[in-house]
């Protein structure tokens, strides 16, 4: 046996050498990095081997099989051209979102105004490689999606954390056009829906922050808007009318294709031939490519599941209600739920029970994705049994949640 793999009982509690190593090098690394990274944890939602994933907003629902062969017939033909680097402006894949986004919105869209990247995370890097930077300023009004904040900051953008209220998460044009004003940003991020707390946002708050952040490129997450209740206008229909203003998207959601990773975005030709300037060339491969222009030809079966989905979260929606456990209105596939003595607890005990979801980091609040019928029972089934405990009752009131004969085997 080598020094280097000599363990601490074998060495009679000497300091593993390998691992003394490994300090010292952690130690360097972090003398070497970024000043502004030192210190940061890596986002990442838990990947854990539990009956009922319910904690990142994906879809339950496998792809279906018709879509699985066309996709198998589609690469087949493409992986023979391997030898070549990809189509490196993508214009299949754009002409098929632009066709996807008209017949979803209604909105008629060039191949121009298109852009997309390996999941809209990094369609949101290019926006901020492009628009932000060092000496800028983004602004996002959290709680929100926390992965603005984490691309502004790792791209060397200031962040300001804008406020929504605090007991609804509600936001008003009024008070985002005055946060908007008073930082004068480069960058401002909307989520409508927003992720976490699940509401799409009122429409006036684009206008208004566009008009009142008149240096700033106005983002607009709608990684969810398929899932919005009827009538929610799309912040695509004001596209045209607003250089500054950029629609980001995904397949992730809706598109139960989160493995694929394709997001994508809607905005003006010049905003897209600014994010030519960032990207890497070649970034979406040809597999990738075809993968994802096969799927947008199939849209309507890829997109069957979107009704069910829905029903399942207003049923958690009611159900939780009756918990008391204040779920809040979601035009989403998710919903956000408080009143519990402990969130922490709260999330462990439902993973004890086979249940994983998502501690947003709101105080009393816990997220969790809708999924299948039986999944959505086997969440429901775990918060009835918790309430009495893990369930604030309201003031002079005994908890609403002691057990019943529920509904909750009832899809
Ligand atoms: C609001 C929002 N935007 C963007 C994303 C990123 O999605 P993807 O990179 O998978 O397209 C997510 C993922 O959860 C999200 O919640």
């Amino acid at each position: 046996m080598t020094a280097a793999t000599t363990n601490v009982a074998e060495s009679g509690g000497q300091e593993h050498p390998a691992s003394s190593a490994s300090a010292s090098a952690a130690s360097e690394v972090e003398r070497l990095l970024r000043p502004d990274l030192r210190g940061r944890t890596a986002y990442g939602a838990p990947q854990l081997d539990v009956a009922v994933r319910l904690n990142t907003n994906e879809s339950s629902y496998p792809v279906p099989r018709d879509v699985v062969r066309a996709v198998m017939a589609a690469l087949e033909a493409d992986i023979a051209g391997l030898n070549r680097y990809p189509d490196r402006d993508f214009t299949a894949l754009r002409k098929a979102l632009g066709d996807y986004v008209e017949r979803q919105s209604g909105v008629a869209f060039g191949a121009d105004q298109l852009w997309a990247g390996n999941g809209s995370n990094e369609v949101l890097a290019h926006i901020v490689q492009a628009f932000g930077g060092h000496g800028r300023t983004a602004l996002g009004f959290t709680p929100s999606y926390s992965m603005h904040s984490i691309i502004a900051e790792t791209h060397g953008t200031t962040w300001v954390h804008g406020l929504r209220e605090r007991d609804t998460f509600d936001l008003t044009a009024e008070s985002a056009a005055e946060q908007a004003a008073e930082h004068d940003p480069s960058i401002v991020f909307l989520c409508s829906p927003n992720n976490p707390t699940g509401t799409a946002l009122p429409f006036e708050v684009i206008g208004a922050v566009l008009h009142a952040a008149p240096n700033a490129v106005v983002v607009v997450d709608e990684a969810y808007a398929e899932f919005a209740r009827p009538g929610t206008p799309s912040a695509l229909t004001l596209v045209a009318d607003h250089p500054r203003l950029v629609v980001t998207r995904t397949m992730s959601k809706a598109f139960a294709f989160a493995g694929g990773r394709l997001g994508y975005l809607v905005a003006a030709p010049e905003v897209v031939d600014a994010l030519r300037l960032v990207r890497l060339p070649y970034h979406l491969s040809s597999p990738t490519q075809t993968i994802a222009r096969v799927a947008l030809e199939h849209a309507d079966v890829m997109l069957a599941t979107v009704e069910a989905i829905k029903s399942q979260r207003d049923r958690i929606v009611s159900r939780l209600a009756e918990l008391g456990a204040a779920p809040v209105p979601s035009d989403s596939n998710f919903v956000l739920f408080g009143n519990l003595v402990d969130a922490a607890d709260t999330w462990q005990a439902l993973l004890e029970q086979g249940v994983l979801v998502r501690d947003v980091g709101i105080e009393h609040h816990l997220r969790v994705t809708a999924g299948t019928p039986d999944e959505t029972t086997a969440f429901l089934e775990a918060m009835t049994r918790l309430a009495p405990t893990h369930v604030r009752p309201a003031a002079g009131q005994q908890n609403p949640a002691a057990p019943t004969t529920s509904t909750e085997d009832q899809p």
